[in-house]
């Protein structure tokens, strides 16, 4: 009996759930600037009417607005060609509809674009220029998404020659030249095609604005919209846009937020997968920290992030390779509180951890009995 109910209770600490402070309910990836998004959504849902599906646009079109961290939004991320390209995306979580909106040129407002597909077409997902196209013909201005700063800062990168960037295979050598640069024969033991497993550290600069909400009604919609990976290829889209990556949401169980290294991430449609663990009966907390390990045991030193939320208002998160935080408001709160998520050790090693701790409990118990 006390054997079962310390290995409980040891087990309990490792799953803690954070208590739900009620509905209606906001969270999403990272404090810092991303609380203003918090707030704008929470007070959206508190204020008026309305619904779990205006609370994420209103949460992320914020974040586009105030820029959060340069990553959300015009002005930050330039591509190779110095310019912003926008990625982003919003789901029902009643209908599973979802609205997206790929490598968005000249538009600042992603997340209303997204919405647009949503509401106005039975697509789920538009892409580049033609995604330009839709959005004038529904009333967005155009404009310059490149900022003076940024047009300063690809300057600066073209003159030190263009370090860092995504090249692998090709000539000339992209470690220490520009481009143009063309493939070269796929060499699977070549040092460059280790690299593209592990990411520069240099190159974590992909922050991204994921977000779950739930009405007071029990509703719920989730959403994310970022401006990429600097440097990038243009033509990249990361996981933001991408149903089940960038964010998930079922509103009979509960929502998920990513954030982090979006090229890998999306191999694993790691929101799709949280709330199916959810669906089968983790807790926010060990739901997120599943995905993030099975990312880990194939690429163990990028940065990932994700948030969970079960449709009570429970959450949880889980990153590795930086310290995540995410950010909620629920219920009758003031004020927005952020989570600090320290990060996980790879897999082999954390279960390594809790198999000492197991031991140790169970050792501990022995001696217990021994002297009863
Ligand atoms: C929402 O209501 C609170 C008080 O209930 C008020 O302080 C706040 O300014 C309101 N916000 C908006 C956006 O209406
Ligand atoms: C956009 O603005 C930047 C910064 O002011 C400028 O360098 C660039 O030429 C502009 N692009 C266009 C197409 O006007
Ligand atoms: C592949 O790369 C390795 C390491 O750089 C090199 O030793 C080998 O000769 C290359 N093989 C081919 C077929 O180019
Ligand atoms: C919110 O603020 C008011 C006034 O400062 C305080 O009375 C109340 O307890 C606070 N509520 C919460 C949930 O912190």
């Amino acid at each position: 009996m006390m054997r079962t109910a310390t290995i409980g209770s040891l087990l309990a600490l490792h799953v803690a759930v954070q208590a739900s402070p009620n509905l209606p309910f906001v969270i999403n990836t990272w404090g810092g600037p991303f609380t203003t998004a918090t707030d704008a959504a929470y007070l959206s849902l508190r204020n008026s009417t309305a619904s779990a599906l205006d609370a994420v646009q209103v949460g992320c079109s914020t974040c586009e607005k105030n820029q959060c961290d340069g990553s959300v939004g015009f002005g930050g991320s330039p591509d190779e060609n110095c310019e912003t390209t926008l990625d982003a995306m919003i789901m029902d979580g009643t209908t599973m509809k979802s609205g997206s909106v790929a490598g968005l040129r000249r538009i600042k407002d992603a997340i209303a674009v997204a919405r647009h597909v949503l509401e106005y077409t039975t697509h789920t997902l538009l892409a580049g220029d033609l995604a330009t196209q839709f959005a004038v013909s529904n009333g967005f201005p155009l404009s310059n998404l490149t900022t003076a700063e940024q047009a300063k800062r690809c300057a600066a990168w073209r003159e030190d020659n263009c370090q860092p960037n995504y090249r692998i295979n090709v000539s000339p050598d992209p470690k220490s030249s520009c481009g143009p640069y063309i493939g070269i024969a796929l060499n699977s033991s070549s040092p460059a095609y280790k690299r593209a497993l592990t990411p520069d550290a240099s190159q974590t600069s992909h922050d991204t604005i994921s977000m779950i909400t739930i009405h007071s009604s029990g509703t719920m919609a989730a959403g994310t919209s970022t401006n990429g990976a600097t440097w990038k290829v243009p033509g990249r889209v990361g996981d933001g846009p991408i149903t089940g990556s960038g964010s998930y949401v079922d509103g009979d169980v509960g929502g998920c937020g990513a954030t982090g290294d979006g090229d890998i991430m999306m191999r694993f449609l790691p929101c799709y997968q949280a709330v199916e663990n959810l669906r089968q009966g983790m807790s926010p907390k060990d739901a997120a920290e599943d995905v993030v390990k099975r990312i880990l045991r194939k690429y163990p030193d990028g940065s990932y992030g994700i948030v969970v939320v079960d449709k009570h208002g429970q959450h949880g998160g889980a990153g590795s390779g930086w310290t995540f935080t995410y950010a909620f408001r629920g219920g009758s709160m003031n004020a927005t509180e952020v989570v600090s998520v320290p990060p996980l050790t790879e897999n082999r090693r954390g279960a390594k951890i809790v198999y000492i701790k197991l031991a140790r409990a169970f050792a501990q118990q022995r001696r217990g009995e021994g002297e009863r």
